[in-house]
């Protein structure tokens, strides 16, 4: 879904930065190989988790929600000389795909992967975190929101995908859309906790900053 018309999205991703060209490769291998490739950020998101990344500039980045690496990436390239990335997927079979294009970029040292229900790994990181990136699963939004909170620096960023769920949000909400259902939990969660301030970014499928106090 486009928030804003097409011609107006394809100026504003001419005028942002270049893909750089592993990811271009690995988009390209993603929808050769890959079930749901419409599910990787892509250029323009890719773009901006790089640059919030970098103003951030995180010793340690959280992924709920790796896919095939596309976004670990993007957010690695903020991330300090010794930083460290922990990602998390569910799907073994990305394990390998994952690490082919960790390991052909500058960060394949600092990316640790974790392969499971981010619910269950999540309480075993023995770290706490600069930079948090929320892309799994839609149900368990408020879960994860739950599990990182107390694991979370102080000023540290929290950012949320999907959460205007292609309009969906603001719809009627249809029985056993537990999706829909999550991210109105989730949305009015991030809005309420006192602990953080938020911002929703409406771009591509929604984004939201929150910072710890
Ligand atoms: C939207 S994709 C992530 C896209 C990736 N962040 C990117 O931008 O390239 C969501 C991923 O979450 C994973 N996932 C779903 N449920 C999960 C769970 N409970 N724990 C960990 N990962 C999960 C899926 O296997 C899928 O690869």
């Amino acid at each position: 879904m486009h928030f804003i018309p097409e011609a107006l999205d394809e100026y504003v991703v001419k005028h942002s930065a270049d893909e750089p060209e592993l990811l271009k490769a690995l988009t390209r291998e993603t929808y050769q190989k890959i079930l749901q490739p419409r599910m990787l950020s892509g250029h323009y998101q890719g773009r901006l988790l790089s640059m919030l990344s970098k103003l951030i500039r995180p010793k340690t980045i959280l992924e709920i929600g790796t896919y095939t690496g596309y976004s670990a990436l993007c957010l690695a390239e903020g991330m300090q000389k010794d930083g460290v990335l922990h990602t998390i997927d569910i799907n073994e079979e990305l394990h390998d795909f994952q690490r082919k294009y960790f390991d052909a970029s500058e960060f394949g040292a600092q990316i640790h992967q974790h392969t499971g229900n981010a619910l269950d790994i999540i309480p075993t990181l023995e770290t706490t975190f600069d930079l948090v990136f929320i892309d799994a699963d839609k149900p368990n939004y408020p879960q994860y929101f739950h599990a990182i909170i107390e694991k979370m620096n102080p000023n540290g960023i929290i950012l949320s995908d999907n959460v205007l769920w292609s309009g969906k949000v603001i719809e009627p909400l249809q029985k056993n859309d537990v999706s829909t259902e999550a991210l109105l939990e989730y949305n009015s969660l991030l809005k309420e906790d006192t602990r953080i301030e938020t911002v929703v970014l409406p771009i591509r499928d929604g984004l939201t900053i929150s910072r710890v106090i």
